[in-house]
């Protein structure tokens, strides 16, 4: 057995945030808001089952109606909102925990059904072919691309929904920036034809990212905002370019100077080498350039997690699947007691 005490000891994220330990509760999609998008009290008691997470992140949260695309995905829009995800926060805290609020644009993973008609919007027009997550019978189909006029009204969405965040208690943001959802559509060459000043161009490609990251920080701190990345397109159907890593390496130069709270690896198997990321993994890329706080993800046990830790591959493990599984996973971390597996049956409950 490694001895995993590198992953219980404290870690100041900022000067006023200190996580009690180096274990991140990954954001999780469990579509069960209210049809309103409001968050239900069952999720209020589900995040403050895990608040001895050194930091809890939610699952994707929408920022304005035309991110949506999946059913009873909560919004952070409303009032409504604002106030149910008070009450999901004063839970987390009254437990001692910290939690940041994902904040997500779906872009063209969307489809006209949750968009009055609408086309999904996008940073150009692509068209993806697959079936849509959790939608039984919805196909995938065109995007739009937006306008910059349209890229601006985005952008103050990111920071408007940051600024609801901090109203409703949250201590933090995560811009979501993966997964091939809004930010990544721009940040690769597959899904980002442009040419004007948002494609073409590795400065291009991290411009809408680095815009909207450095809006959030303006409205909320910068040390408020974290910044969720895929530099390897892997998922909702974005091929891989060789040319998208400069962009991603630039976006990480740049943010270098900005003070973020973090960054953090989008990823279900951190295992997975990219020849297009010069061999490396995503979070080895990442570190390559970045000189923050990272929290790696994907596919890790505690024992890999901790040996990375201490040997400063990254600084956080931020933990999805085994903490549906086990909402007691940090006691069981402490007690060296067995982690219960997952299974995707879990999904049907929230617990
Ligand atoms: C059911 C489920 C929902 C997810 N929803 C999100 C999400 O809303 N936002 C996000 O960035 N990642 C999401 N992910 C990815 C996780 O944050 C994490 O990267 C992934 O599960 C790998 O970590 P794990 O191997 O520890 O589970 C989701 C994963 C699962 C299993």
């Amino acid at each position: 057995m490694v001895d995993n005490q590198s992953l219980l000891e404290p870690y100041a994220l900022s000067s006023t945030l200190h996580l009690k330990n180096r274990v991140v509760m990954a954001p999780m999609t469990r579509d069960m808001s209210h049809d309103d998008l409001s968050p239900t009290k069952a999720m209020a008691e589900y995040y403050a089952r895990r608040a001895d997470a050194g930091l809890i992140i939610t699952e994707g949260t929408i920022i304005r109606p035309d991110a949506k695309g999946y059913k009873n995905v909560p919004g952070i829009y409303t009032p409504a909102h604002i106030d149910g995800w008070k009450r999901v926060t004063d839970s987390v805290h009254e437990q001692g925990g910290k939690i940041f609020s994902q904040i997500w644009h779906l872009g063209r993973v969307s489809h006209p059904h949750y968009l009055n008609g609408e086309l999904p919007l996008s940073a150009s027009e692509t068209t993806m072919t697959g079936k849509l997550h959790r939608a039984e019978g919805l196909s995938h189909g065109k995007s739009r691309a937006v306008s910059v006029a349209e890229i601006k009204s985005l952008v103050e969405s990111y920071a408007i929904a940051a600024k609801s965040a901090m109203q409703a208690g949250f201590d933090g943001v995560e811009v979501h920036g993966a997964n091939g959802y809004l930010i990544d559509q721009f940040m690769h060459y597959h899904t980002n034809l442009r040419d004007d000043e948002y494609g073409g161009s590795p400065e291009n490609m991290a411009r809408f990212a680095l815009e909207v990251v450095k809006a959030c920080g303006e409205a909320i701190g910068f040390d408020k905002v974290g910044l969720r990345v895929s530099p390897a397109a892997y998922i909702n159907e974005i091929a891989g370019d060789k040319r998208d890593a400069a962009g991603f390496q630039l976006l990480f130069e740049k943010l270098n100077k900005l003070g973020l709270a973090y960054v953090h690896t989008g990823n279900f198997n951190d295992k997975n080498l990219f020849e297009d990321l010069g061999n490396k993994t995503m979070t080895e890329f990442i570190r390559a350039h970045y000189r923050g706080t990272l929290i790696a993800a994907g596919s890790y046990n505690f024992d890999e997690a901790a040996e990375k830790i201490k040997t400063k591959q990254f600084d956080l493990i931020a933990i999805g699947r085994p903490f549906i599984a086990n909402p007691d996973l940090i006691q069981r971390l402490q007690n060296n007691q067995e982690i219960k597996a997952y299974e995707a049956s879990m999904l049907n409950v929230l617990y």
